[in-house]
């Protein structure tokens, strides 16, 4: 292998810039760091780029409920967004942003190639459009009835509860979760592009191994289905890039959203003399292109982006490598229960090395979702990296000190084991990394750190240092035994960046460098040992879960009309339409499956209702029976897993125990309306 014999340029999919970072994203970038990582330990040239998405609809709305300009938003999203990365140890060549001049550059150079070769078309379309907000809806911002299952308040495009899909003009009582009035329908032209023009070169594409076996069967159903037209415009007001040409027409986000991997790479080609944005791009590019990003969005990255490129004139990728999604403890990241946990929460209570080892030992090359457990990720880290790999290290150190003068011996004494952990690291370890299967590179090592632990438990140094004359003989087990874990951690450095760094320093012979091993370290001094890392404490991972907790939406146990709520203000007269009433709870019982709520029956003056509220943490169901409370009695029914939910009680509080219900003074009557 000759230095820079690879020309590499990976991604991540780029992040969008309304939220922050949170664990589920990182399964990503750090699987995209690690390779990238491990490529460079290889001595190829690998650069690696991303970029926050700052378009679309979201970003707007999300700037305009905060009172400042989408600019200010994503520029203070791009900094937290890069402080996270930073502090995993992810380590971008370029983070830029989709609103910037080269992306612009970039979208309008392809869309016009698009439509020089005849593949855009015009149509006219109907979409749901909010008189007050004076805007056209996006499915998601449309909510309504379930036209199959008749399930109140749901999205505009699919139902939560029955799994419906459909279009929001089916809705039933649809209301703008804008403002809350019925959308009406109103005609616009879009801008398509004829995806169709290009399924011979796609299919062609999807089958020449450039995607995963799994994905290349979901893309024969997308064939089988037939491409449809691709929508990739959107009308103002919108935050992206105005369309050529065009008045109050803009690029869907999605359009420019790729693009801005090159727009990145083109940025940094400005930077850096060495590199050429032809030779990346251009399609007779010869570097490898490769795409990480998760299955969710594989659509965009098989079909559309390949069609853009194609007609743009530009080289294809090399591969799209798409991975899982996260999920703790068996289950989807949530809120209530505080698994959806942020990059910044996490970082608040735990060192970033011990989530990288855990997901790489958790990823295969496949789709399939990945658990993080949080008691098996303590065990894990603990037994692995503290118990295996350091102790290695730390049981040597400190008689190299002792008895060898600080200086490792001269000769290796057991040259055919240590040519065994380098036989396995070129059998195993890396074509494991290069393959994606970071679990297997795990495991390998692991298995090594064994057989290096074994080695010296056999020899017990700690026995013969006990004994005179013997320490020549200890200084050789322990040179072996810091020679075998240089090896190790020169194979896992790309998963453990800074762990890596903290034993350069002790080893002081310069970086690690897979290149470098097959010369072991002997005559040389090395430096005190400082412990590398420190074990992980349980308490530490329930604090982050605590940290992370928020309450589902208090006491409804339906959640809220809108996500995210706007925090539009209200008229009189809406708020009059709420039958507020004094209630008397006359029975209250815990709820078999649902942790968080109790089942409240509620007399409102002769009438009883049934209600499911979110106040378990916080009450025993007997303390409650008798008590008078207020409630929401024509809140429309709801129907639950456990039964039919019939208005709502008030509470006040962040949620779980801290919550309170609402009571009226002595003297109120249950059924009174409150005003
Ligand atoms: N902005 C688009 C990507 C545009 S790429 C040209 C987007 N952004 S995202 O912020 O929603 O997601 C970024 C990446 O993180 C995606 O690849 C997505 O699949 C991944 N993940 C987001 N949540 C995830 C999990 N819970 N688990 C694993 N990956 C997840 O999509
Ligand atoms: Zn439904």
């Amino acid at each position: 292998m000759t230095v820079n014999d690879r020309q590499i340029l990976v991604t991540s999919a780029l992040p969008y810039a309304n939220g922050p970072i949170h664990i589920g994203h990182l399964v990503e970038y750090i699987q995209t760091d690690i390779w990238a990582r491990f490529q460079r330990l290889r001595g190829h040239r690998c650069i690696y780029v991303c970029a926050d998405d700052a378009h679309g609809t979201p970003i707007m709305l999300r700037a305009e409920r905060e009172g400042v300009s989408p600019d200010a938003l994503i520029a203070r999203m791009a900094e937290d967004h890069q402080r996270d990365f930073a502090d995993f140890g992810i380590h971008f060549d370029s983070y830029y942003s989709t609103h910037s001049p080269e992306n612009k550059t970039l979208a309008g150079l392809i869309y016009e190639r698009l439509q020089a070769g005849g593949h855009i078309a015009t149509r006219t379309i109907r979409q749901a459009f909010d008189e007050k907000k004076g805007m056209f809806l996006p499915d998601r911002f449309v909510r309504g009835g379930c036209p199959r299952c008749g399930a109140p308040d749901q999205y505009g495009d699919s139902c939560e509860a029955c799994g419906a899909t459909y279009s929001p003009t089916e809705l039933v009582n649809p209301v703008s979760a804008l403002s809350g009035d019925p959308p009406v329908e109103r005609e616009t032209e879009h801008f398509f592009v004829k995806l169709g023009d290009f399924e011979p070169m796609l299919r062609q594409w999807t089958r020449a191994g450039h995607v995963q076996d799994e994905i290349a069967h979901k893309l024969d159903e997308w064939f089988t289905a037939g491409l449809q037209d691709w929508d990739i415009s959107r009308d103002a007001p919108y935050f992206g890039f105005p369309i050529p040409g065009q008045k109050d027409k803009y690029f869907y986000v999605w359009l420019d959203a790729p693009i801005g991997y090159m727009a990145s790479f083109m940025n940094l080609c400005a930077r850096r003399e060495d590199l050429d944005f032809e030779a990346f791009w251009g399609p007779d590019s010869e570097a490898e292109l490769y795409h990480f990003i998760g299955k969710d969005i594989a659509y965009f990255h098989t079909l559309f982006w390949p069609a853009q490129l194609h007609a743009g004139g530009f080289r294809l990728p090399t591969a799209v490598f798409c991975h899982g999604f996260l999920t703790v403890d068996g289950l989807k990241m949530s809120k209530s229960r505080g698994t959806f946990i942020s990059a910044r929460n996490y970082l608040d209570h735990l060192g970033p090395e011990y989530l990288r080892y855990y997901f790489a030992a958790k990823l295969g090359a496949g789709i399939d979702d990945i658990d993080l457990s949080l008691a098996d990720f303590v065990q894990r880290v603990n037994a692995d990296l503290v118990g295996k790999l350091v102790n290695i290290a730390s049981r040597c150190a400190g008689f190299i000190h002792r008895l060898g003068g600080g200086k490792l011996s001269g000769a290796l004494s057991e040259p055919e084991l240590y040519a065994r952990f380098l036989g396995r690291g070129e059998e195993v370890v890396a074509p494991a990394f290069e393959g994606r299967e970071y679990g297997r590179a795990i495991r390998e090592v692991m298995a090594l750190a064994d057989v290096a632990n074994q080695y010296i438990d056999e020899k017990k140094p700690w026995v013969m240092a006990k004994e005179t004359g013997r320490e020549a003989e200890v200084q050789a087990v322990c040179t072996m035994g810091l020679n075998l874990f240089r090896v190790l951690m020169t194979y896992l450095k790309p998963v453990l960046p800074a762990t890596a760094a903290r034993a350069e320093a002790f080893l002081d012979a310069g970086p690690l460098d897979w290149r470098a091993i097959g010369e072991p370290l002997t005559g040389r001094a090395i430096k005190p040992f400082e412990p590398l890392l420190t074990r992980i404490d349980m308490d530490k991972v329930e604090q982050m879960v605590e940290d992370a907790k928020e309450p589902e939406a208090a006491p409804a146990p339906t959640g809220p009309l809108v996500e995210d709520p706007i925090g539009a203000e209200i008229a009189f007269q809406d708020f009059a339409k709420v039958d507020l009433r004094v209630a008397r709870i006359e029975a209250a019982s815990l709820v078999e499956g649902a942790d968080k709520l109790l089942r409240l029956t509620l007399d409102i003056g002769g009438e009883t209702r049934n209600v499911f509220a979110g106040i378990r943490g916080a009450y025993n169901p007997q303390d409650l029976e008798g008590r008078l409370t207020v409630m929401v009695a024509n809140l429309a029914p709801r129907k639950m897993r456990f039964g039919v939910s019939e208005g709502m009680v008030l509470a006040a509080g962040p949620g779980g125990a801290d919550l309170w219900i609402l009571s009226p003074d002595e003297g109120a009557e249950p059924g009174m309306r409150i005003k």
